[in-house]
């Protein structure tokens, strides 16, 4: 036995040395044989009773969710009628909760802690939003990477993240916790996430099983109302909708939830079409789903139940296997198996796919944490969030101020600055939603950091609220306005609080917030430039502010080193690299607003089709008083340099569909991008293809490539991109994922917006 043991542990300490840095978790490490087998002979030992329990998920701090009777969690999870526990977020309470179940239970199978560790448990992150907007893979890796390793030390060994439901409509108030509206870059930052908290091993102790959420299609919420019905058609669901999903869980993601939507009438939680057929037949995906919560419940709500039993059998049957605080199938399923209305074999194989997570977390030989474990060092987490904010902020614009562009602040004649409204000083904003065991004592805000920056170069710096986030009182316009006015440069820190996004937080309008924009128009009038800092989780339409600031700079929710990151930024010792994931509309009514969207018959402008309406026509698809273009588009972004690109350079002009199908062949493209100021820069690089002649329509524009690549001033580097199937095919008429033959246009540019595409025909 001993022996044994030490055996598995060399071969353990073997691969961990064979397995380069990179290398991302084995996507079946919790299905392989040997966890298999673990968990089926566990499973062989329990009783109806005990395998229902597994598949109950209580809230610790509220384990009487709404509709459900009182009860008490400690008795259920000693009588081991518990299988996870969400909401204990630190080692004495998860602690307290295992000792109970590996002491007082019959088989002492291990509980399974999880958590929203969303952009970070204790050191937060900008929200994922934001993240996305660094369009940088690797740092968004390293941020899940730190916030496992602090959310493991204290047993939460799961968290129900990334949120990779693609928005496209910006009132839903969830579209702050993804990664915007495109499919392409939702699946590489959905890959990100999974490489950071699941890591190279399982059971490496601070390694996290990740969640994808919410399957699927909530972020198309009619009216971008939080939980309400998605009308998607099978073709953009796959298109759009399941790709992210689909990369999390080739990337091995151990965990699914399912979303609290209806797909075409039917609840997510109780959807075999896409919990099963999707999930389990096309995709093979290996994990287990858990609903979100108290979501097989709101089955009977939806209207498909009538009563508790029928809700907790057609979600089970459609492939739900966890339930979050509906708390029906701990107390339904036995008598459903026992009267045959739902076979033991699917129980038993939603007890084994959770049973084999808990395996390969190695929780049965670790269920516990050190109590009193110094902290996972919080300067370097600090240093990363820093960081990470640096990289989301986006720039929009950067008008010139005495001849030469305000940011950064270099030209301060008078070296006084003038810091004005309700975000620069608000910690507790700065954080976002969802901020787990974040703390507002732990955040430096923009006033703190700009303080110390004045204090430090010689700059005088006054500062005037101005008014609340909703504010209506103008009381304070009066010292906001004295102060600009005798300043170089008003910097303005506008938006909406913290908690405007997030989970319920949908809004009918996509203004600033209470009279932020008066206050705006009265330092506006005092002639001092202004740079604007705009707070925000989702694209907010600012048309007046767009045009009558000298700079607009997108801050989202920065997290807890917001401070030093803007001031660094304002004064360029780094530069903003964000670039837009999302369209930023011009009003709410042109919502939804995205770049990929279909031509339509008579599009506004297009230079490509032929037979599109000319220049000027009446008769197009627009409004009559707003442009039909979002007032900045996806891909935007301003550095402290420009770039130049070259003309797409093709590997060929014509290649053959099927070639391409088969994985015989694959496009090179590329161009040269070029620095042509006098900063050093860094630029995302995107490419877009456009397809024609298919047997359906396809999208005016699809990201297919990025690459963010540093340039000095002046120095001018050739990109190289690859196209090939997974690329180039699209779900066709007969609903087959193909690459068919056709014209492809490619565009390699600065972001959706600008560019001059390159053709290639595509043979068959
Ligand atoms: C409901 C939310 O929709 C989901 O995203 C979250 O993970 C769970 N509650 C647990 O807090």
């Amino acid at each position: 036995m001993r022996r044994a043991v030490f055996i598995v542990h060399a071969r353990r300490f073997l691969i961990a040395l064979l397995i380069p840095a990179c290398a991302r978790a084995d996507p079946a490490a919790f299905a392989g044989p040997e966890t298999t087998a673990r968990a089926n002979a566990l499973l062989a030992r329990m009783t109806l009773e005990e395998k229902a329990g597994q598949l109950n998920q209580l809230s610790a701090d509220q384990s009487t969710g709404p509709g459900a009777n009182p009860q008490n969690a400690d008795e259920l999870v000693k009588r081991g009628m518990v299988g996870a526990i969400l909401n204990a977020g630190t080692a004495r309470e998860t602690n307290a909760y295992q000792r109970e179940a590996m002491e007082d239970t019959r088989l002492r199978i291990p509980i399974l802690f999880g958590l929203d560790v969303i952009h970070g448990y204790r050191t937060i992150f900008p929200i994922p939003l934001g993240l996305s907007a660094t369009w940088d893979m690797g740092l968004i890796e390293q941020t899940a990477r730190f916030a496992a390793g602090e959310a493991s030390r204290q047993g939460v060994r799961w968290t129900f993240s990334p949120m990779v439901d693609i928005a496209r409509d910006p009132r839903w108030g969830r579209i702050a916790e993804g990664a915007g509206e495109d499919p392409y870059l939702g699946s590489a930052v959905a890959r990100a996430y999974v490489r950071g908290y699941q890591g190279i091993r399982l059971d490496d102790p601070s390694s996290i099983i990740a969640c994808a959420k919410h399957f699927v299609g909530y972020g198309a919420a009619e009216g971008g109302r939080d939980y309400n019905t998605t009308e998607i058609s099978e073709r953009t669901l796959r298109d759009v909708y399941l790709p992210p999903f689909h990369a999390a869980v080739d990337e091995g993601a151990g965990t699914i939830m399912s979303a609290f939507n209806s797909i075409d009438g039917v609840p997510a939680s109780a959807n075999a079409f896409t919990l099963t057929q999707v999930l389990r037949k096309e995709w093979s995906f290996q994990g287990f789903v858990d609903s979100d919560w108290a979501a097989i419940r709101e089955t009977m709500v939806h209207g498909i139940a009538n009563d508790q039993r029928t809700a907790a059998m057609k979600s089970i049957l459609a492939g739900e296997d966890m339930d979050m605080e509906s708390k029906l199938f701990v107390s339904e399923l036995p008598g459903l198996v026992g009267s045959g209305a739902v076979p033991v074999a699917r129980l038993d194989e939603a007890v084994r796919r959770i049973l084999r997570i808990k395996v390969a977390l190695g929780l049965f030989e670790h269920p516990y944490v050190e109590e009193d474990a110094a902290p996972t060092d919080p300067e370097k987490g600090r240093a990363l969030a820093r960081k990470a904010a640096e990289e989301s902020f986006v720039l929009l614009e950067n008008r010139l101020s005495n001849g030469s562009p305000i940011l950064p602040l270099l030209h301060l004649p008078g070296r006084k600055i003038a810091l004005i409204g309700p975000l620069a000083d608000s910690a507790a904003d700065m954080l976002g939603s969802w901020s787990a065991k974040g703390q507002s004592k732990d955040v430096m805000t923009l006033r703190n950091a700009l303080s110390d920056r004045a204090a430090r170069d010689g700059m005088i710096l006054s500062y005037a609220k101005g008014t609340d986030i909703a504010g209506a009182s103008k009381s304070g316009f009066a010292e906001a306005v004295r102060a600009a006015k005798g300043a170089d440069v008003a910097v303005l820190a506008l938006g909406e609080s913290g908690h405007d996004t997030g989970e319920a937080s949908s809004r009918s309008r996509l203004d600033l917030p209470g009279n932020q924009e008066e206050l705006l128009e009265a330092v506006s009038k005092t002639g001092t430039p202004i740079v604007l800092i705009l707070f925000s989780g989702r694209p907010l339409a600012t048309p007046w502010a767009a045009e009558h600031v000298q700079a607009l700079l997108l801050g989202w929710f920065p997290g807890i080193d917001a401070g030093p990151a803007l001031v660094r930024t304002l004064f360029g010792d780094s530069e903003p690299q964000g670039r837009l994931t999302v369209s930023i509309p011009r009003s709410v009514g042109q919502v939804p607003v995205y770049y990929n969207s279909l031509n339509t018959g008579r599009p506004k402008a297009d230079p490509i089709a032929p037979g599109a309406p000319k220049p000027g026509a009446h008769d197009v698809s627009g409004y009559l008083d707003e442009k039909s273009t979002p007032l900045y588009p996806f891909g935007r972004g301003l550095a402290y340099t420009e770039f130049s690109y070259s003309p797409v350079q093709l590997g060929a002009t014509a290649m053959s569909a099927s070639s391409i199908n088969n994985g015989e062949s694959r496009l090179t493209v590329g161009a040269d991008i070029r620095n042509t100021g006098s900063r050093d820069g860094t630029e995302t690089v995107q490419l877009y293809i456009r397809l024609r002649g298919t047997s359906v329509a396809r999208p005016v524009r699809e990201l297919k490539g990025f690459q963010r690549v540093h340039l000095a001033a002046g120095e001018a580097r050739h990109l190289e991109f690859s196209l090939g199937r997974d690329e180039l095919a699209f779900w066709n008429i007969e609903m087959r994922d193909i690459v068919e033959p056709g014209s492809l246009y490619v565009w390699i540019a600065p972001d959706s917006a600008r560019g001059t595409p390159a053709e290639v025909d595509l043979t068959p």
